[in-house]
């Protein structure tokens, strides 16, 4: 799908980058030629993913650093660790996140902080420091957020994500604006339901698994969950120069699941036969 070297020097921190969806991206980026910075909280899931990446992709140049993204000094420190070891920092990817289902009713202020403070702020206070680190560069940079379709349509059950998310996205849409002086841009992608183990974790309510995949690629027009490699194609495309033009912008990836609210596509589960009769039969007839 790429040349080769379309990301050849790029430095790239992915938060969250030990697993799942960021797990995938940063590989993607390093067969591209990108120098990676992983980060998030617990080094054992940073430094397996990135010696997967080493064994994956000769040569790569994959850094781990421990940094929990609600600490502002620590995001400071992670990001002047980068530019120490690689002398730049050219993408940052916020894919980091915290999430659960709960009854809005039964939650606690802590609980609604806890995602918030990951989701949002965190990915403020990576934002912040990214963006100060690409301005006294002076060459630019990207900033891709990786947010969700609840974003806008909100979603029963996860109200702190949601908020969260959508805080980002505003983010994201106020800085494409004010930082497009410095070559700054800021995007996101929209996510529908691609398999990880950490978000199934926190979805799928125990022993409802088979019923809720079920249920989940029935409402998805494709009939499928996502593969990880087509986000981490759409990824390496928004943050590649030959994007340069797209700011702002925030891209869905879902299978045409979240249009599925349209009045009448509900009828898509139907028989189509079927269907196609009952239409028929309501057409009025030629004289
Ligand atoms: C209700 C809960 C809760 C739950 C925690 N809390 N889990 N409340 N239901 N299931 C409450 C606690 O009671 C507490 O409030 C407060 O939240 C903080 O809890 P801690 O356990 O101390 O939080 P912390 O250790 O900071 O962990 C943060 C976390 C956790 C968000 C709660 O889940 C986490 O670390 N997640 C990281 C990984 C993750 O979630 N990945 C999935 C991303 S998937 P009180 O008041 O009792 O003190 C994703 C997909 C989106 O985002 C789109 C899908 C389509
Ligand atoms: P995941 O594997 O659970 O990823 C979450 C990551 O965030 C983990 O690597 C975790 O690492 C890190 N993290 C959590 N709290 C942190 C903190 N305070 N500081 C630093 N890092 C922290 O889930 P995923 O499915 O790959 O999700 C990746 C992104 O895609 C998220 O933004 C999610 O909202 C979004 N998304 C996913 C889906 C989906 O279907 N999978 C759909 C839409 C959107 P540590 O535990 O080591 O800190």
């Amino acid at each position: 799908m790429f040349k080769t070297d379309l990301l050849k020097g790029k430095v790239v921190v992915v938060t969250g980058g030990g697993t799942g969806l960021g797990k995938s991206m940063a590989l993607r980026f390093a067969q591209l030629g990108a120098k990676l910075v992983l980060t998030s909280r617990s080094l054992d899931h940073l430094q397996p993913a990135a010696e997967e990446i080493r064994q994956a992709v000769s040569g790569a140049e994959v850094q781990v650093a421990a940094c929990d993204i609600r600490m502002p000094d620590q995001v400071e420190a992670m990001v002047q660790g980068t530019v120490e070891k690689f002398g730049k920092l050219d993408v940052l990817i916020n894919n980091a996140a915290g999430n659960f289902l709960a009854q809005t009713e039964k939650l606690t202020p802590n609980g609604f902080g806890s995602v918030v403070d990951i989701v949002l702020k965190g990915s403020f206070n990576c934002t912040l420091q990214c963006g100060k680190q690409m301005i006294a560069q002076g060459t630019g940079g990207s900033i891709l957020s990786i947010v969700t379709t609840y974003a806008w349509t909100g979603s029963a059950y996860v109200v702190p994500s949601a908020c969260a998310k959508a805080g980002v996205l505003a983010m994201t849409r106020s800085l494409a604006v004010e930082w497009a002086r410095h070559k700054i841009r800021c995007n996101a992608i929209a996510p529908g339901p691609f398999p990880t183990e950490g978000a199934w974790a926190k979805l799928v309510p125990g022993g409802l698994g088979e019923t809720t995949n079920a249920m989940a690629t029935k409402k998805i027009p494709a009939g499928r969950f996502g593969e990880h490699h087509e986000l981490a194609n759409l990824a390496t495309y928004l943050i590649a120069d030959e994007s340069a033009y797209i700011t702002g912008e925030c891209v869905v990836i879902d299978g045409g699941e979240w249009l599925m609210g349209g009045e009448f596509n509900g009828f898509t589960t139907f028989d189509q036969t079927a269907l196609g009769q009952m239409f028929d039969a309501m057409r009025p007839k030629k004289r």
